[in-house]
């Protein structure tokens, strides 16, 4: 099975950015650690990070064409009120988990609104990098 893994704005600074929140890894590490982690050899992880929304929809059509089994998406600040990608993901009719590194509902209080949360089959947060296996295996294990 084929999943996306798509990252949004600013995750591409993890590791330098508000480690105190974040941590002190990058995402290069985060990735090199769910690989080595997965619990099954099925599955191809394809992984994709971009600071634009536009780029972002565009990556989730391409998935329709592309065979992907499923999604898992960290949508960064995006979360709190792109309607963009909420509609691209419930365009594309595949199944989707969002995954975030802190626990968005014990932070400000804008962080607390997920627009894409009713259009994903989970949500995940706080867990840090845990959160990218668990909702890889959510997948694998159904
Ligand atoms: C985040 C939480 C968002 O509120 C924030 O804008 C991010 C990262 C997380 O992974 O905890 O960029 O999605």
């Amino acid at each position: 099975m084929k999943l996306l893994i798509i990252n949004g704005p600013n995750l591409n600074l993890i590791g330098r950015r508000e480690v105190d929140v974040y941590g002190k890894e990058n995402l290069d590490q985060i990735i090199h650690w769910v690989s080595e982690n997965i619990e099954s050899s099925k599955v191809d992880l394809i992984w994709y990070q971009s600071n634009s929304e536009g780029d972002i929809i565009d990556k989730l059509h391409w998935a329709i064409d592309n065979q992907i089994g499923g999604v898992v998406i960290n949508p960064g600040a995006y979360t709190h009120y792109s309607y963009a990608i909420r509609d691209a993901i419930s365009s594309i009719n595949i199944p989707t988990v969002e995954v975030h590194l802190s626990n968005i509902n014990q932070r400000e209080n804008f962080r607390k609104v997920s627009v894409i949360k009713d259009v994903c089959k989970k949500q995940i947060k706080g867990k840090g990098k845990e959160g990218y296996l668990e909702a890889i295996n959510l997948f694998t294990k159904s």
